[in-house]
């Protein structure tokens, strides 16, 4: 089999990406003679003079683009005689970088397009970085357009000098400047004699001829994320995936992690071939000599040099019209696994332009940001720079499914690893039967003034005359001590909402029954909620409508919000997603205190 090289183009429409392929492909003779013949005709027809318009070989895809479709990243494959090649490409500008950091990822190199007249741009700086934090360590700088500068040497060197200065932050494992002309065709696949001063390699003949294969020692052992259990019959159990690091053995001992049981390998299996061994990029189904509990989102391994881990640090690029929010929930897929997790905290975000690191709370599209991700359950992990295939993730708006950030995994944060929880003597159970009651949590949500705080006070006085042992948690109140440091914006009401539910869930565990008042309006963050406290959460949806809510004011909040004074105000100028399954919803415009009382009782004594 011929090695395959991966490549990705990077550079504006104006740089001439599709002209420099499209002249590639021809001079090459890699093109159809349909190919060929349309590209004739229609470079008469649209073309320079007559001259052939390499572009237009790629243009379909541009056409595409204009009409709206979404083409994320197109791939072209040819071969020569000395290498079969794949080529991603993506558009350049800002507004498409999801796509370039998808070609990025798939890619080993990339051909970066600078047009030699501009120089080197802001945009220039961002392809490699981007590039580099998905994982390319290889660079050609395709320096264009050397025939309106009439092939001038020094203004070739100086752009190749300041490339070099730039490319020197990287951890590029090759970088090269070759001076080209995509239109007339100069060291694209043969040197160009109108630059008899370089000495280089034209493009085509660098490309098959770089080494891209990774450094040793860099591997990460044995590596095999299980796609998919297949059961043809009840002697055969095959774990199948592709090797994504290392190599294995019949009779090699692997780990099934994350549980981490042991076992031996049985056969492997490539296609219909049983085989002895086999090595990284290959798809097996593999045996093993015992029962083990494998799935799909399991990992196979062997001296494995990642982790197990529910909390990382993590280096992103934000794709979302929408900010990052701090303590937003997202779906986080790594590997073949989906796990629900949330961006705890934001270091700094990376300046695009000198790669400083600078102070941010909140993260806006296409910018590059280290974070710390917290998830809902330990997983198998690796550094990026050890497997990529382990170390790089997304995050998907769990809503909208479209996917928010790309990242790579910088390390894991050993904090998650150096708590133990600590098993008391004193249970729950023990305490809550000590109160003779079963502990619950009362979550009352809905508008500021729709009666959760009234109609809290008036259960719990009557919870509290029939013996039981509560506790009243009310929004005001609890901003004005253990979340004084909280405002109103979308992240500090998340982390607002997070901490009551934590409070409840310690006055739970401590036996109690307890009763939250808090507007709650985030769908998302109520359900986080739920998962803190448990099963013995229970949402009350204070449905009371809006304009009931404003004709009451009792605070007279509603007419200062109306006013301008106060921002952020639920109903006003900040959403409430109302419950879509409440346990219980009350509308207080309907019935009477003592009604709405009884009906929560009602469903109590149901509950119990
Ligand atoms: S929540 O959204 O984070 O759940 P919480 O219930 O704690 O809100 O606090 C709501 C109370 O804060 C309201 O009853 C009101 O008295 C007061 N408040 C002050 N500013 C706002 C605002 N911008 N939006 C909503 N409530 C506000």
């Amino acid at each position: 089999m011929k090695d395959l090289l991966k490549f990705l183009t990077c550079g504006n429409v104006d740089d001439g990406k599709s002209t420099l392929i499209g002249h590639m492909l021809y001079d090459a003779k890699l093109l159809y003679t349909d190919q060929k013949r349309a590209l004739e005709m229609d470079s008469r027809l649209k073309g320079r003079g007559g001259s052939l318009d390499y572009s237009l070989l790629l243009d379909g895809l541009m056409a595409e683009r204009e009409q709206g479709i979404t083409i994320d990243v197109a791939y072209r494959y040819f071969t020569t005689d000395a290498r079969s090649f794949i080529v991603a490409d993506g558009p350049g500008h800002e507004e498409y970088t999801r796509n370039m950091a998808v070609g990025a990822a798939f890619a080993d190199l990339a051909v970066i397009l600078v047009d030699v007249a501009k120089g080197v741009k802001r945009q220039t700086r961002r392809h490699i970085r981007i590039c580099n934090l998905m994982g390319i360590r290889h660079f050609v700088f395709a320096i264009n357009k050397m025939d309106q500068v009439h092939y001038d040497k020094t203004h070739f060197e100086e752009i190749a000098e300041e490339l070099g200065k730039i490319i020197a932050n990287f951890q590029a494992e090759s970088a090269c400047c070759i001076p080209v002309s995509a239109t007339e065709g100069d060291n694209i696949t043969s040197p160009s004699e109108r630059m008899g001063w370089y000495s280089g390699k034209p493009l085509l003949t660098y490309l098959e001829e770089v080494d891209v294969k990774k450094a040793a020692g860099e591997e990460a052992g044995f590596v095999m994320p299980v796609q998919r259990v297949c059961r043809p019959n009840s002697e055969y159990r095959g774990f199948q995936g592709q090797i994504e690091s290392g190599s294995i053995c019949v009779s090699d001992e692997i780990t099934v992690l994350p549980k981490g049981e042991k076992a031996h390998v049985k056969s492997i299996y490539r296609g219909d071939a049983s085989v002895e061994k086999a090595e990284k990029g290959c798809p097996v189904s593999i045996s093993l000599d015992r029962e083990v509990d494998v799935s799909r989102g399991c990992v196979l391994v062997k001296d494995f040099t990642g982790m197990v881990s529910d909390m990382f640090s993590a280096r992103l690029l934000w794709m979302d019209d929408e900010p990052l929010i701090p303590g937003k929930n997202y779906l986080v897929k790594l590997g073949t696994k989906t796990v629900p997790g949330a961006v705890m905290s934001v270091k700094y975000k990376i300046d695009i332009n000198d790669g400083n690191h600078v102070p941010a709370d909140v993260i806006y599209k296409n910018e590059i940001a280290d974070c710390q991700i917290s998830l809902s359950e330990k997983i198998v992990m690796n550094k990026f720079s050890q497997c990529e295939i382990m170390g790089e993730f997304i995050l998907t708006d769990r809503v909208t499914n479209m996917t928010s950030a790309c990242g790579v995994i910088k390390h894991d944060l050993r904090r998650a690893d150096n708590l133990v929880w600590q098993k008391t003597d004193v249970t729950r159970q023990m305490r809550a039967a000590q109160k003779g009651q079963k502990p619950m949590t009362l979550w009352f949500t809905g508008l500021s003034g729709s009666g959760k705080s009234a109609l809290a006070n008036a259960l719990e006085k009557r919870l509290l005359a029939m013996g039981n042992h509560t506790m009243l948690l009310d929004g005001d109140n609890v901003r004005m001590g253990l979340c004084r440091n909280l405002g109103f914006t979308h992240q500090d009401r998340i982390e607002n909402i997070r901490r009551v539910a934590e409070v409840a869930k310690l006055m739970n565990d401590a036996g109690l029954l307890v009763l939250t008042a808090f507007i709650s309006p985030y769908a998302q963050d109520r359900e986080n909620a739920r998962n803190i406290i448990g099963e013995d959460f229970v949402e009350i949806y204070v449905s009371t409508p809006m304009e009931v809510c404003e004709q009451r004011d009792v605070k007279g909040l509603y007419a200062k919000a109306r006013r301008g004074e106060i921002p952020n105000f639920t109903g006003v100028t900040s959403a409430y997603e109302p419950p879509a399954n409440p346990e219980i919803q009350v509308d207080t415009s309907q019935c009477s205190m003592e009604e709405a009382v009884e009906q929560i009782l009602n469903y109590l004594e149901l509950r119990k």
